[in-house]
């Protein structure tokens, strides 16, 4: 649990694959898998943060519009799936044992200073990342002690120098970006590499066996600690 082991399984939005993503019930069931820690996405609405993943409220919710069209109090009255509400980061974190590493993702202008001003800090393992390198860095700047991780969803011929830059603790690459190369350059400049988003335990294997630190799932019933192990999870191949 937490960031201490081998190789890490992050719960993408909680476990996405098995509960509607960024609610409370997708933590908990990615707790229950045995995830290392859960990832989810945080936008700025009046002062908090509110976990969600699009900037509109279209795809996961009741609602239409964008999120930052609404109130916090009719943002609040949405149902996010199964009659779950969209989470303050608060109440997330709340939902989480404190042996549960978090990797809270930075999506809307703002995010950054809104969570360094409340940054829960305490034992948690926490990693802070963004595509918004601009909106990282300026969380950077008021908590330089933290984890960060700069996201990429394409190739750039910079990425380890944004790593170096904003003092990264890793870099986190979406799979078709992922390599041995890459993993081995990434170590050679100090910083870990996580993938997003695996679902088949075969992959998973393999970039272990690169050396990547860790993957993000929507199904931790595959690649989780029982997947580890080799085992297949009860909960089926879904
Ligand atoms: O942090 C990994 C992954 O969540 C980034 O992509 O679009 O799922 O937020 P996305
Ligand atoms: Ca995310």
């Amino acid at each position: 649990m937490g960031f201490g082991g081998n190789f890490l399984i992050f719960g993408h939005r909680g476990a996405a694959g098995l509960a509607p993503e960024n609610t409370l019930a997708s933590f908990r069931r990615a707790v229950a898998l045995g995830v290392d820690a859960v990832e989810f996405d945080v936008h700025c609405v009046q002062g908090r943060l509110i976990v969600i993943h699009d900037d509109a409220v279209d795809r996961t919710t009741n609602g239409r519009g964008k999120v930052a069209g609404h109130t916090l109090a009719t943002l609040r009255r949405l149902d996010a799936g199964g009659g779950e509400r969209i989470p303050f980061l608060e109440e997330v974190l709340a939902c989480l044992p404190p042996q549960t590493g978090v990797n809270i993702e930075l999506k809307s202008q703002g995010s950054g200073a809104a969570l360094a001003a409340c940054w829960p800090g305490g034992e948690r393992d926490v990693l802070v990342s963004s595509f918004d390198l601009a909106e990282l860095a300026n969380f950077r700047r008021s908590c330089r002690h933290a984890r960060c991780a700069p996201l990429f969803h394409r190739r750039r011929s910079d990425m380890l120098a944004v790593a170096r830059g904003l003092n990264a603790w890793s870099i986190n690459v979406a799979d078709h970006l992922a390599n041995r190369s890459l993993v081995r350059a990434a170590q050679a400049a100090g910083a870990l590499t996580l993938v997003y988003t695996v679902n088949d335990l075969a992959r998973a294997r393999q970039l272990a066996a690169w050396g990547v630190k860790g993957v993000f799932t929507d199904y931790p019933n595959r690649v989780s600690a029982g997947g580890r192990r080799g085992d297949r999870q009860s909960d089926g191949q879904r």
